[in-house]
């Protein structure tokens, strides 16, 4: 069969599968034009998902009649003036978002420049229409109509309503937050579903106001802020403090140079950031900006420019890491409101387990001067047969308040009650430590600084273990022995598919399967360029080590031993939250006690 050029039109829709796979991709383009436009206000309006119809409005800077035309030809931009690939200052510049989308739908534009006169096209079937007047104000509207009914496979491809409304409403989300200088509104069906306005001209406030917009107040005030450079790269932005964990990975928000990304590595390094206080199956809450020199970034590499490529990818992942490790280890030891929040709320609910403290304390709304000592032995007495409310000998209710620990952040241990939770009387409220909690994480850190003082001790073999595995896996490990010896680990090769083993980290020893850790740190090698899998192992058994050296719940306390604890909770990084990202300690405030008893 003779070779032929594909029609343009066929072209197009081939490209339209990569760049406007979905409507949330189709917004994507049309917005980031707007926002190269540099529009200050930015609505978009969906129906049916998207599915039925988009349409972008801006206030930016329009087009003339010409390049209203042209920018629907394939490859036709006004974004790469010099044609330098390196020094690319806008979202676009590949020149296929208009012409693809185009040819699976039908469009319309609409444009104005300031001053001049306003003119529509409208493109069916690949084929455009010829320029008419309009009464568009000054920017750009684009309406896409029927998404892919020209392409019927394609169309199979779409989600319902619902999840593609939802896939473009994040996509936004994060284009509002790397743009927090433009004002957005988005639309679906006929009702607003969010707005965020710019409130101030200076950037650092409206930055935090448009994050407080899309994250919620509770994220601003339960996370870090991070201010990191190395190298020429600067990483800024916010992480949520572990315990503010949650089930997915989509508030994970990651930005280079103002484009939002999904990039697998930066993924991978926030990860690592997180490593040890979080558990395996929840997520971290992050927005993170990192500025890179241009030329040391390929932002071409992906159609949709989700994904980028660095010049030093070492560089940045270490940035990453490192940034959230500090603010992580910086953090006061403050307790989560949000959690406290959660908590009023269950207390102020009607209680359906038996334990419903406002009906109780009602007969005791007008104290007596014994008031104490008699709610306390009625407390006592009213549920002593079920849970045994017990507090142990020298930790009463009137343990005595010591004057100079109660000005620490968590105060003057009060009492101890089911044998697990301390309460702790602070200057503003109190606290109710879990002391299983908070005493394994403190264990924890210490083995973690004794191995970082004193090395990873490695235990050899008396004869060498051999390991077969594939080939390149092989080599892959090979490569990195004099890393692994670092930590313990030594590896030599042996023959084809197969390497011995001679020594392993005296904390693994006998504790992990040598084959499957070898394949985990293999894999790590593949798809990151890097063996993380040997630090998390040895922090998986340090921390499980941690677990069962650390107070069981049960164990009666002292006053002293239990500010001992309080004390060196308040010393120790990150002790804020167990090694599974739960929190060691939850905090009242008077205000929230009074609160609870209908005072204010
Ligand atoms: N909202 C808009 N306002 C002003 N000009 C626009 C707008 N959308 C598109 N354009 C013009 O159309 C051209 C083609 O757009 P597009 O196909 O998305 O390619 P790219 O953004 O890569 O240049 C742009 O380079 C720009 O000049
Ligand atoms: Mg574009």
């Amino acid at each position: 069969m003779p070779i032929r050029h594909l029609p343009d039109h066929l072209v197009n829709q081939i490209a339209a599968g990569e760049v406007v796979e979905r409507p949330a991709a189709a917004v994507k383009e049309l917005v980031e034009n707007s926002i190269d436009a540099g529009a200050t206000r930015i609505e978009v309006d969906l129906s049916d998902g998207g599915k039925d119809l988009m349409i972008v409005r801006d206030n930016g800077c329009g087009m003339g009649r010409e390049d209203l035309i042209a920018s629907l030809d394939r490859h036709a931009t006004s974004k790469l003036p010099d044609d330098d690939l390196w020094a690319i200052h806008y979202l676009g510049f590949r020149g296929e978002a208009l012409p693809s989308i185009a040819s699976v739908s039908r469009l319309k534009i609409s444009t104005r420049v300031r001053g001049s006169d306003a003119f529509e096209i409208e493109v069916v079937d690949g084929v455009k229409s010829s320029v008419r007047p309009s009464s568009q104000m000054e920017g750009t509207s684009v309406e896409v109509r029927d998404l892919f009914y020209s392409t019927p496979a394609r169309l199979k491809f779409l989600k319902t309503s619902a999840t593609e409304y939802a896939a473009v409403k994040e996509m936004l989300q994060r284009l509002a937050m790397v743009n927090p200088l433009v004002a957005f509104r988005l639309t679906h069906n006929g009702f607003v579903s969010f707005h965020y306005p710019v409130l101030t001209d200076d950037a650092f406030a409206q930055t935090e106001a448009r994050m407080r917009d899309i994250m919620g107040a509770d994220f601003i005030g339960n996370s870090l802020i991070l201010d990191a450079e190395r190298g020429g790269v600067r990483l800024t932005g916010r992480i949520a403090r572990p315990t503010h964990n949650v089930g997915t990975a989509v508030k994970q928000f990651l930005f280079v140079n103002g484009r939002a990304v999904r990039d697998k590595q930066l993924l991978g390094a926030v990860r690592a950031g997180f490593m040890d206080v979080l558990a395996k199956d929840r997520y971290p809450v992050v927005a993170l900006f990192l500025d890179v020199p241009a030329e040391q970034v390929d932002v071409n590499v992906h159609p949709a420019k989700a994904e980028v490529r660095f010049q030093d990818a070492a560089l940045i992942r270490g940035l990453i890491v490192s940034g959230i490790r500090h603010a992580l280890h910086a953090q006061d030891v403050k307790p989560v409101t949000s959690l406290t929040d959660h908590l009023m709320k269950r207390m102020e609910s009607p209680v359906q387990n038996s334990f419903s403290p406002r009906a109780y304390l009602t007969p005791y709304s007008s104290p007596s001067p014994s008031y104490s000592g008699v709610l306390a032995e009625h407390v006592y007495n009213a549920y002593a047969p079920q849970s045994s409310m017990e507090f142990a000998p020298s930790a009463r209710f009137d343990a005595p308040l010591e004057e100079e620990v109660v000005s620490h952040p968590l105060g003057s241990a009060r009492a101890q009650i089911h044998e697990n939770y301390i309460i702790a009387q602070t200057e503003t409220g109190m606290v109710i430590v879990d002391q299983h909690a908070a005493h394994e994480r403190l264990t924890y850190e210490r083995f973690k600084s004794q191995v970082a003082e004193n090395g990873i001790e490695s235990q050899a073999f008396l004869t060498p273990e051999i390991v077969s595995m594939d080939d390149t896996d092989c080599a892959r490990l090979l490569e990195q022995s004099e890393l692994f010896s670092k930590s313990g680990l030594e590896i030599e090769a042996f023959g084809a598919g197969a390497v011995a083993v001679r020594a392993v980290p005296a904390l693994l020893a006998g504790r992990v399967s040598l084959p499957e850790l070898l394949q985990s740190l293999a894999d790590d090698l593949r798809d990151h360029d890097k063996a993380t899998g040997l630090e998390e192992k040895l922090n998986e058994v340090l921390s499980t080590m941690a677990c069962h050296g650390s107070v069981r719940s049960g164990r009666r306390l002292t006053v002293p031993e239990m500010n001992a604890l309080l004390r060196d909770m308040e010393q120790t990084p990150m002790s804020g939250q167990c090694n599974h990202g739960r929190p060691t300690f939850v905090a009242l405030s008077l205000a929230d006690i009074e609160k609870l008893f209908g005072r204010t």
